[in-house]
């Protein structure tokens, strides 16, 4: 018999936000046992988890949720109790370069997953949770007005979207018609450390500090509407224990930012942290061609969450925004590692167009 009340096995916790999620649970919880499964793509990167390595709770395996074989063998090799699944390709201008990529991993993946859960829990629901960890841009695009609820009608517009609309959809079949126990949520924008450095806030971060443009799509009015991933984390933590068998929630912060407005805090951030002439982070800022498909706004209304489990964020963006600059700053050597290799390819080819 396992002295563990809980088997979790978290997909890609060596991503950015699995990273968090894992290092709250296996702190948090002493008596749940922490399966990190994660294929170590370019965006998956253990130096994330480094401080837990030893720590008897957690264990690692390297595999790819593609793989269904695999994945059936591992739940019955550490007796999974629950899933929270957040392995995914994530970057929009990556999907739009490569679709087929965010199909197999986030439509495919997804379904194997399930059906792994479905045959080794074999009905019998009592004490399982498949937690399906989404993103706000599945409803698509919102005006000047407006937020997504947990009613709004699915409307992607990247293959990213797209292929997470997707999955979402598969989650909800798997439980309205096997009657899986799931629960989903739909996150907004996430900051925060360990972030790979092709999103905005770190690939800026990045070329600041080595004195390079800072590409600006279109007109940089597009909104998002940004969370500090530690909180992100948080609710992920209050949905898998408290939230409702077959239920939606959205996670946002109500902060919402013009990408251009962002991009000029976060200059002025810069030059006090380096020390350099006030504006002159803001001079590398150059605009670029926009992404095709580009989603004017998001932002998210996440009353349902705070109103059902009391979740609320801990942090205003601007303390949040200053604490990433500092990670990032301190933690040259872990940018300059993930910066090297396949990431500089793919660099090249994405901005070389524009
Ligand atoms: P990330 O790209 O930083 O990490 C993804 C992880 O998944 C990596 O460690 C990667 O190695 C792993 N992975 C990829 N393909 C895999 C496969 N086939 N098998 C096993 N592992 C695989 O992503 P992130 O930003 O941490 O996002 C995590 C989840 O949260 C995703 O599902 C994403 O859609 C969702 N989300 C992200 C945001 C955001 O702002 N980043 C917002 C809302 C929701
Ligand atoms: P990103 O971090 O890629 O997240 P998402 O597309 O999932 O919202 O981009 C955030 C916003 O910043 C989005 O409107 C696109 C814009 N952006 C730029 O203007 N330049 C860049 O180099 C990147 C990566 C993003």
């Amino acid at each position: 018999m396992s002295d563990f009340s809980k088997h979790i096995l978290v997909t890609g916790g060596a991503g950015f936000i699995g990273s968090h999620v894992i290092r709250l649970l296996v702190h948090k919880y002493h008596d749940y046992h922490v399966i990190n499964l994660d294929k170590l793509t370019y965006a998956g990167n253990l130096e994330n988890l480094k401080d837990l390595e030893d720590a008897p709770n957690y264990t690692f395996v390297k595999g790819d949720i593609t793989d269904a074989e695999f994945i059936l063998e591992l739940f019955r090799d550490h007796d999974i109790t629950d899933v929270i699944h957040l392995a995914a390709e994530s970057h929009v201008d990556r999907s739009i370069l490569n679709p087929m990529e965010f199909i197999m991993t986030n439509v495919v993946g997804t379904v194997v997953l399930m059906n792994a859960a479905k045959a080794y829990w074999s009905g019998n629901w009592n004490g399982h949770r498949f937690y399906h960890v989404s993103t706000d841009e599945v409803y698509g695009s919102l005006g000047e007005t407006g937020f997504f609820t947990e009613e709004t009608s699915y409307d992607p517009h990247s293959p990213y979207s797209a292929s997470k609309a997707s999955s979402d959809h598969f989650v909800r079949a798997y439980h309205d018609t096997y009657g899986l126990p799931v629960v989903i949520s739909n996150c907004s924008n996430n900051y925060g450390s360990h972030q790979f450095p092709e999103k905005l806030i770190p690939l800026f971060i990045h070329n600041i500090t080595n004195n390079k443009p800072l590409p600006v799509y279109g007109d940089g009015k597009y909104t998002r509407d940004w969370l500090w991933v530690n909180d992100h984390a948080r609710a992920i933590d209050v949905i898998f224990h408290a939230g409702k068998n077959g239920s939606t929630y959205n996670i946002g912060g109500f902060n919402e930012w013009q990408n251009i407005d962002l991009i000029k805090v976060l200059c002025k951030v810069m030059d006090t942290k380096l020390n350099r002439e006030p504006g002159s982070s803001e001079k590398l800022i150059t605009y670029v061609k926009d992404r095709p498909g580009h989603d004017l706004r998001y932002a998210i209304d996440s009353t349902k969450l705070k109103e059902e489990l009391g979740w609320e964020p801990s942090l205003q963006f601007e303390e949040g925004l200053e604490k990433t600059v500092d990670w990032y700053l301190a933690n040259e050597t872990w940018l300059n590692n993930v910066t090297s290799g396949n990431y500089k390819a793919y660099y090249e080819t994405q901005y070389a167009q524009r």
